[in-house]
């Protein structure tokens, strides 16, 4: 590997007009550029003569290895009869430590937890985003190779490479964050990387009680529902929090149970112990090697999974899902992008003719009510807030048509003086018919929570969503 490459930049001064500001950059840029040289001169000595344990914990490595590195900073100090504050020799020790074991200039980035978003550039315009806002920082790169080098460790690990044949690649580091690389020819102004880091705490069920998202009544009746392995669909919009509420609902999924997930990119961060954690992938640049959804539903029956987490069923995968879910795999969940409980059937029909079995409507939808048992129906109001509108339960058939039931309804009663919403979560008054196969895992709702004392709907009020 090459290591010798890195320092700061010396043409962003070009751009400053005023001499005294000119004057203090070229010294800020002068010292900069003083810290790096050492930090890279001691990096190349230091690569060479490492010695450490590999049996040692990363901890005693990373100290043995600061130690060698300041043992080396001192003696180029000595050697060129230059010195340094203890606060820049601790600096460049840091410059040649991010190297070694992290991202080079951009580790300290990555560790800023108020750092969702992290841009490069090419190499001497790194961006990060805090709290919604875009900001420039002053790490740079010292030239292409450094920038070339830094992507060459976020990828080879995943044995990805980027090059003029593939110039654009997804790729992900340990902690989970999202990286894309895009390099020239397709990007002009050089290699760019853009990192969206892991949300490090997701919503929990308390969280989207306390929005209003839902009731305490709706999250005991959900979470009895996961246990006792009803399968669900979660319909509902883009942006709508279909995929922060199957993530919630994950949640319930007892500890012990062996759970796969299959998303296109990982967004669920489930907690339990025993999680697989599949991702798709989409072909390459000669268009081979893609690995669809389906593909990974299908592998995983052969992973003796408890649950599958399907992230969103879009297409043909959604036969092998609602197979999967009438043969054994009950409590399985997924969502889909429907706009109610009603659509959200309709659109699995069409996905499941996708899948070029030739079945006939009536038996499609024999799968899809045999298979599922509930929707929950999430929508984004018009005050911004996100509410489960519907529960609804897949009661059968009648004739040709699937038959489905409303359990809980979201009744929107009016608005307050500054456009929020105000209503409430309600039963309908039905006792829905999965409640047997609830009481088989243990977990008894009372009858009384699906009892309604309340009118269903605020005729009163224009419904103005
Ligand atoms: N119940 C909720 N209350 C408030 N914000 C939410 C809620 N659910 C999701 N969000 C936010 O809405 C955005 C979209 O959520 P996401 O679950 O990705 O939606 P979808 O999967 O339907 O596209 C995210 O920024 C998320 O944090
Ligand atoms: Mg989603």
């Amino acid at each position: 590997m090459n290591y010798t490459t890195y320092g700061p930049n010396t043409n962003m001064m070009n751009s400053v007009r005023e001499e005294e500001k000119e004057a203090r950059t070229e010294s800020v840029s002068k010292k900069k550029k003083e810290l790096a040289d050492i930090a890279n001169e001691a990096l190349n000595m230091v690569i060479d003569e490492i010695d450490v344990s590999p049996l040692e914990s990363e901890l005693i490595q990373k100290k043995e290895v600061l130690d060698q590195v300041n043992e080396v900073i001192s003696k180029i100090l000595s050697d060129t009869k230059r010195n340094l504050s203890p606060g820049d020799k601790k600096n460049v020790a840091n410059m040649v430590m991010d190297e070694i074991f992290g991202y080079g200039p951009i580790t300290s980035l990555l560790d800023d937890t108020s750092v969702t978003e992290i841009m490069v550039n090419g190499t001497d315009h790194i961006y990060v985003e805090r709290k919604g806002k875009i900001e420039r920082t002053d790490n740079t790169f010292m030239d292409v190779k450094h920038v070339y080098h830094l992507i060459d460790k976020i990828i080879a690990p995943l044995g990805r490479r980027v090059d003029e044949s593939s110039p654009m690649v997804d790729a992900r580091l340990p902690d989970g964050s999202r990286v894309n690389i895009i390099i020239p020819p397709l990007a002009i102004k050089g290699p760019t990387i853009t990192i969206r880091k892991f949300a490090a705490d997701p919503y929990t069920i308390e969280d989207l009680i306390t929005f209003g998202t839902l009731s305490t009544d709706i999250a005991k009746l959900l979470k009895a529902c996961v246990k006792g392995r009803v399968n669900i669909i979660v319909s509902g919009g883009t942006g709508s929090g279909k995929t922060t509420f199957l993530n919630v609902l994950s949640g319930f999924i007892p500890n012990n149970e062996r759970i796969v997930t299959i998303e296109d990119a990982a967004e669920l961060q489930l907690k339990q112990e025993h999680v697989v954690t599949l991702e798709s992938r989409p072909s390459n640049i000669e268009g081979k090697g893609r690995i669809t959804i389906r593909d990974l539903v299908v592998n995983s029956l052969r992973m003796r999974p408890d649950r599958i987490i399907v992230g969103e069923v879009r297409s043909e995968e959604a036969l092998d899902m609602l197979q999967a879910m009438n043969t054994g795999h009950d409590g399985s969940i997924t969502t889909i992008h429907a706009n109610s409980p009603r659509d959200s059937l309709s659109r699995l029909e069409t996905m499941v003719m996708m899948s070029g079995m030739e079945l006939p409507s009536r038996a499609i939808r024999e799968q899809i009510s045999s298979a599922l048992n509930l929707i929950v129906h999430v929508a984004r109001y018009s005050d911004g807030t996100r509410k489960v509108s519907k529960i609804t339960e897949i009661v059968g058939m009648e004739e040709d048509t699937i038959t489905l039931q409303d359990i809980y309804l979201f009744r929107h009663d009016g608005f307050d003086e500054r456009g929020g919403i105000i209503g409430k979560h309600i039963p309908t008054g039905i006792v829905p018919i999965f409640l047997d196969k609830i009481k088989e895992h243990g977990d008894s709702i009372p009858v009384s929570v699906f009892k309604n004392g309340e009118s269903l709907s605020e005729n009163s009020v224009r419904r103005r969503f």
